[in-house]
């Protein structure tokens, strides 16, 4: 793969596997730095090493269960201790939106499924 030279930091959460992922080696491939979010510690840290070795850009894995009520601040937080800047958000999350107004920069990505508006079987949480 070849890097173009960005600079600009993105935030993916589910960024594991499927969808995030996926959107993960696209940010990866325009220089994009990666802040990455998912549950599986070792399958996080696995996908970061890969965006490393194949791009050449910095990716860090958080791995966090993001339905605790305290995760998205306990990441803001984490990432403010760290200086991290988020340029964009690939998320369905508000939390980030106040350094981005106060940068007056910056860009949010919400992903997400008109079948969560849709009744089906097992498809109550959804
Ligand atoms: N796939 C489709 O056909 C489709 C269609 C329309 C809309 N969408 C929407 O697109 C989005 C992604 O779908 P997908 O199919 O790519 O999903 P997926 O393959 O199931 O991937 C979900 C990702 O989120 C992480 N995750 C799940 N629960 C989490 C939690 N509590 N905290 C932190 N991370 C969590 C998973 O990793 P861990 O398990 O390690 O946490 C994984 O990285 C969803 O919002 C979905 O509704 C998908």
């Amino acid at each position: 793969m070849v890097r173009i030279p960005n600079q600009k930091t993105v935030l993916i959460t589910g960024a594991s596997v499927g969808i995030g992922r996926e959107l993960a080696k696209l940010f990866a491939l325009d220089g994009y730095d990666l802040v990455l979010v998912a549950r599986d510690r070792v399958r996080l840290a696995d996908f970061a090493d890969e965006l490393q070795n194949q791009s050449g850009i910095t990716a860090k894995s958080f791995p966090l269960d993001l339905t605790g009520n305290s995760a998205p601040q306990f990441l803001f937080d984490q990432l403010a201790r760290e200086n991290i800047a988020v340029d964009v958000l690939v998320n369905n999350s508000g939390y980030f939106l106040d350094p981005m107004l106060a940068r007056k920069s910056g860009k949010i990505l919400n992903v997400a499924s008109t079948a969560g508006f849709q009744p089906g079987p097992t498809m109550a949480v959804y």
